[in-house]
């Protein structure tokens, strides 16, 4: 693919990833990634804005071969599938200019080893003319690193957003269908975003004057349905949660399993729209999208080594970690003489500040009694459903995932 004009002398340099698998070796990516960057040509001054993950700089290159000089690099965000690049940038371009806010420049400095003198530090709200090329500095922190920012190119009305807006999607396709783009950009927020809903809603408001032709993020297709972009966010990160529930479990000899069933058959008898996932074969991402609207989660776990089971742990920490809006948690599960399942697990889950639903743990095989709890549990939880409480306080991420 060549770099695509999508404005005059605004260029899009998509570099498609299709066959990784695995961001920072935990993400899953059923579809692959692009690394997208762009090229931005004014009468007097050029500017790249952001480059590509280093493993495919071959292809990077290929789309700046036909760039004699270049005069900035813009580095919205300091993680290297978009930054790790800018050094081989240098190389090439030795007189052109990093420019970027003092956290990133900071960030650039000590994880590629960018000298201070090579950058060009932006406030926000900053401009840099190009000459009929107006390029705008808005910092957009904790989306998802605390140096994020986003560039405005006035005249042609594009956002520059980096990961902000993002799919992991590599496609052929130049623009995004929202069939097509919905799923990709849900995991992708649910993975990298959700932990900081906070600050994507401030920086949803910080943007909203903007008019705004297209949305350009780093990673999949770029946006002209605006609206519709903007809007999955506000529903995401603001909104309310659904009348959902995640079952996420883990079973050893079936016990956990028909606890689990009959709780996902009674709950939809009571039409609750219920996510079941089996944490033996992990997909992090269907976990996270699932954790975007769930009101409810619930964990389902044997007894292991008189505490839940390793992957049970797993899930707990990672629903923990990204921080869903879910309003309701409960604990089904069993053992063989004891444990501490459910302490153990509840202890886990600081974060999620959700009304715990009395837990069913049972003693070996369940019998109709047990199921009787369930059937309970299960009622519970769909009354609760009917009268939602308020939205938990929003929490405000302390420390970003790298
Ligand atoms: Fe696409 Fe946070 O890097």
């Amino acid at each position: 693919m060549k770099p695509v004009e999508l404005s005059k002398n605004v260029f899009f340099q998509q570099v498609n990833h299709f066959n990784r698998r695995l961001f920072d070796s935990l993400i899953p990516l059923p579809e692959g990634t692009s690394y997208n960057s762009y090229l931005v040509k004014g009468r007097d001054k050029t500017a790249l804005l952001d480059t590509a993950d280093p493993e495919k700089r071959e292809t990077f290159f290929d789309f700046l071969k036909d760039v004699k000089s270049l005069d900035y690099v813009v580095a919205h965000h300091a993680e290297q599938d978009h930054s790790g690049s800018i050094p081989f940038v240098l190389e090439k371009y030795p007189l052109a200019k990093v420019v970027a806010n003092p956290k990133c420049k900071e960030l650039l400095m000590s994880h590629l080893q960018i000298p201070a003198e090579k950058f060009i530090e932006v406030k926000d709200y900053d401009v840099l003319d190009l000459g009929g090329k107006t390029l705008q500095f808005i910092y957009t922190p904790w989306v998802h690193w605390p140096e994020t920012m986003v560039t405005y190119l006035k005249e042609d009305r594009i956002l520059f957003s980096c990961d902000f807006f993002g799919s992991h999607l590599a496609t052929g396709a130049v623009f995004s269908e929202e069939n097509i783009v919905h799923d990709p950009m849900k995991r992708y927020y649910a993975e990298i975003m959700m932990p900081f809903r906070t600050n994507i809603k401030s920086n949803l408001e910080k943007l909203k004057g903007l008019d705004l032709a297209m949305i350009a993020p780093s990673h999949g297709p770029v946006h002209k349905n605006v609206a519709f972009v903007k809007g999955l966010y506000q529903d995401w990160a603001v909104g309310d949660t659904k009348n959902n529930v995640l079952v996420a479990y883990v079973s050893m000899h079936g016990s956990t399993a028909m606890l689990v069933n009959r709780l996902v058959s009674r709950l939809q008898e009571l039409g609750v729209a219920v996510e079941k996932l089996n944490l033996e074969q992990l997909d992090e991402g269907r976990v996270a999208m699932a954790l975007v609207d769930a009101s409810t989660i619930v964990i389902g776990t044997p007894t292991v080594l008189a505490g839940p089971h390793p992957k049970a742990v797993y899930g707990a920490y990672l629903a923990n970690a990204l921080r869903p809006k879910a309003k309701f948690v409960s604990v089904v599960g069993s053992y063989g003489w004891g444990g501490k399942a459910v302490e153990i697990i509840a202890g886990m889950i600081p974060n999620i500040k959700a009304e715990v639903l009395k837990p069913v743990m049972i003693k070996g095989r369940p019998t109709e009694a047990d199921l009787a709890q369930i059937d309970e549990l299960a009622a519970l939880i769909a009354e609760k459903h009917k009268s939602p409480a308020p939205l938990r306080p929003e929490n405000q991420a302390a420390m970003g995932a790298a």
